[in-house]
């Protein structure tokens, strides 16, 4: 494989969007969001999917998406913390290139999303907090599958370096 593909995974606000998007500048790859694109395909956003057709429907436009992606070379990929939970999609995104898992601490994390615009459907119940904790523990077995990054503390150009080494990536020469 000449250009295998950059996953980003890990829970909603470790990252994986904001460092995908630099990583993919410095590495000269094309960068995917794959909420971005189903909102794109579906003309409507993940808030509205979710409310008007649900998560089964969802998750269905996230495997379908990513069986295109899998057959694609030279991509930083930043999925939705969701889509590795269903292991054919974390079979095709392996079988393309290599997947790295983000993490932050829960404080950190809703910290994050509450700065953010888009509106996270999973987690609109009445304590954000222990929704956190709750599918942080109930997607820990799968998320730690995969090599690890720490987000928290760590500025996007250190990550973006972090990331580099762990791909094994040289230095750009000057
Ligand atoms: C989800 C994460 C979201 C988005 C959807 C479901 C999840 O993406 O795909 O709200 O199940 O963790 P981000 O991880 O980019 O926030």
């Amino acid at each position: 494989m000449q250009q295998p593909n950059i996953i980003l995974t890990g829970f909603m606000g470790t990252g994986k969007s904001t460092l995908g998007r630099r990583l993919a500048q410095r590495l000269g790859y094309a960068f995917v969001d794959t909420d971005d694109q189903i909102e794109e395909r579906c003309g409507c956003t993940i808030a509205a999917i979710f409310a008007d057709r649900g998560e089964a429907w969802f998750r269905q436009q996230e495997e379908a998406l990513v069986r295109d992606l899998a057959g694609r070379q030279g991509l930083v990929i930043a999925t939705g913390g969701g889509l590795v939970m269903n292991p054919d999609n974390v079979a095709a995104l392996q079988a393309s290139g290599r997947i790295i898992c983000l993490s932050a601490t829960p404080s950190e994390i809703l910290a994050r999303v509450g700065r953010q615009q888009q509106v996270r459907p999973l987690l609109q119940g009445e304590n954000p907090l222990a929704d956190i904790h709750q599918l942080l523990e109930q997607r820990q077995q799968v998320y730690r599958q995969f090599p690890q990054l720490v987000t928290t503390g760590r500025s996007i150009d250190q990550l973006v370096d972090d990331l580099l080494g762990l791909l094994e990536v040289p230095p750009a020469t000057p």
